[in-house]
């Protein structure tokens, strides 16, 4: 399932980031409060169930989330979208998928992995800003699958076709939320227009 989540405060946000003079600070903001519009959305599905309580005025029946939320950023970018889900769900709990692209040959490199555990119960929201040939997110999502984790979902900014089908084939069970689906990849496998290197803009490092 691939779901493009086309609000317009979202799409608002995300054109300011992909304006190539916004700045690392305005860049940051808008990714961190369009990660909180996300996971509005991305949270519908969430499964509850009925929970006895008690107000001042008597007794009635609730609903409260019945399974753990786990998001996984991909390092380094995918942090630029914790802080903003973290808000919206704060007793999520945080695992970390090390991994960088290859420049030349584009393939994913893995550097680092910690998980909580019980993955197999959770609801494991991966997340990375950018997903160009699908590497990187194809990688770390068998990373976790490796770990147990049956119920995923993929939160990416921004996505390329080629990523959208090459993730579809690797994991036909995982949903796919995106702001925006973008024309194609580049010869380089930068998203076109996309908004360049989604971690050199979070992190100043270009
Ligand atoms: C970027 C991005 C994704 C990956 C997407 O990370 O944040 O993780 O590229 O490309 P793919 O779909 O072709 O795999 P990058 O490798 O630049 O690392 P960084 O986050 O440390 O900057
Ligand atoms: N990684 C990025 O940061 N941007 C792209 O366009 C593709 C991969």
């Amino acid at each position: 399932m691939l779901e493009v989540l086309s609000h317009p405060l979202i799409t608002h946000k995300l054109t300011l980031m992909r304006k190539k003079d916004t700045g690392t600070k305005d860049f940051r903001e808008n990714l961190d409060e369009i990660a909180e519009l996300m996971a509005y959305e991305v949270c519908r599905s969430l499964p509850t169930r009925p929970i006895d309580i008690e107000t001042p005025m008597g007794k009635t029946t609730g609903y409260e989330l019945s399974k753990e939320v786990v998001i996984v950023p991909i390092l380094r970018a995918g942090i630029g979208l914790l802080d903003g889900i973290r808000r919206l769900v704060p007793t999520a709990k945080v695992g970390f998928i090390g991994l960088y692209r290859d420049e030349t040959t584009l393939e994913p490199v893995e550097y680092f992995a910690k998980f909580p555990k019980d993955l197999d119960q959770a609801i494991v929201m991966v997340v990375d800003p950018m997903l160009a040939t699908g590497g990187s997110a194809i990688d770390a999502i068998n990373m976790v699958k490796k770990r147990g984790a049956k119920n995923i979902k993929l939160v990416c900014l921004v996505g390329a076709p080629e990523g959208v089908k090459a993730m579809t084939k690797a994991h036909p069970d995982v949903d796919i939320y995106l702001a925006a689906l973008d024309d194609h990849l580049n010869e380089a496998g930068y998203i076109v227009p996309g908004l360049g290197d989604a971690g050199d803009r979070i992190f100043g490092t270009k």
